[in-house]
């Protein structure tokens, strides 16, 4: 008989396991998400506003604050977590803290990735232009990474040697006008450039199979030194 019960106990534990890890689950300590967010700006052209923050498992009222401080020119509601407004500072690529916190004290954070680009420069792209991340390199640097963002080499070869497309090294001063549409059988790039786009791929294409064309590695990054 005992041995019974036993049975059945273990029978009633196993049959309810779901039901107490749901109760252990939902019984998880705060959180806010989306978690982390990318958000790339362009001087003085307005932010498209991040995530209202969804809070779980709060007690009461949550404020939002945010560290370290956000570029001039923007702002961040204590409210609903949300940045706005037109930066009017350059920033390189900062990771940002939301922190949530309730009447009872209940924290909990998230990521917020954000950069600031530049909108000048004599290129005519949109400042809506799609994935435009702030300068870390040279006007040649950024051109290389342009050259291999948009497939210039898939027609025109890694070098500007050509390839389907004429050769192109050394003759910059056309990149203006056919990326902007003016090419005859090229592909307009108008609505994918990032505001500095042609005056980089200019200065690339200007040193391409030049002396003073860096050497690359591994993708895009120039060699700092050829001596090692
Ligand atoms: C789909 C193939 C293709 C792609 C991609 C392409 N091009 Fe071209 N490009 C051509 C062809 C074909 C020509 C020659 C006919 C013309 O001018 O349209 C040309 C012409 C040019 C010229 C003028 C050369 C001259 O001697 O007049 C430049 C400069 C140039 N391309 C730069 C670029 C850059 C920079 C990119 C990337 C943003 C790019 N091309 C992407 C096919 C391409």
């Amino acid at each position: 008989m005992k041995q019974t019960i036993f049975y059945f106990r273990v029978f009633i534990a196993v049959m309810t396991l779901p039901w107490w890890c749901s109760a252990y689950a939902e019984d998880g300590g705060p959180s806010i998400s989306p978690s982390s967010q990318s958000v790339i700006g362009t001087v003085n052209a307005a932010l498209k506003s991040t995530a209202i923050y969804t809070a779980r498992n709060f007690s009461g009222s949550v404020t939002y604050v945010m560290n370290p401080a956000l570029p001039l020119g923007l702002s961040f509601s204590s409210t609903t977590g949300v940045i706005s407004g037109t930066p009017t500072a350059l920033s390189s690529t900062v990771s940002y803290t939301v922190t949530a916190t309730d009447s009872k004290k209940g924290t909990a954070s998230a990521k917020i990735n954000l950069s600031v680009g530049s909108g000048s420069g004599s290129g005519s792209g949109s400042s809506s232009a799609p994935n435009c991340m702030a300068a870390t390199l040279d006007a040649v640097g950024e051109g290389r990474r342009a050259y291999l963002r948009l497939n210039c080499y898939g027609c025109h070869g890694m070098t500007g040697a050509g390839g389907m497309g004429p050769k192109i090294a050394g003759e910059g001063g056309d990149v203006s006008e056919v990326v902007n549409g003016g090419g005859d059988s090229m592909p307009s790039f108008k609505n994918y450039l990032c505001p500095n786009d042609a005056a980089n791929l200019t200065a690339y294409v200007n040193v391409q199979g030049t002396a003073a064309e860096p050497v690359w590695l591994d993708w895009w990054n120039a060699l700092p030194s050829l001596k090692w």
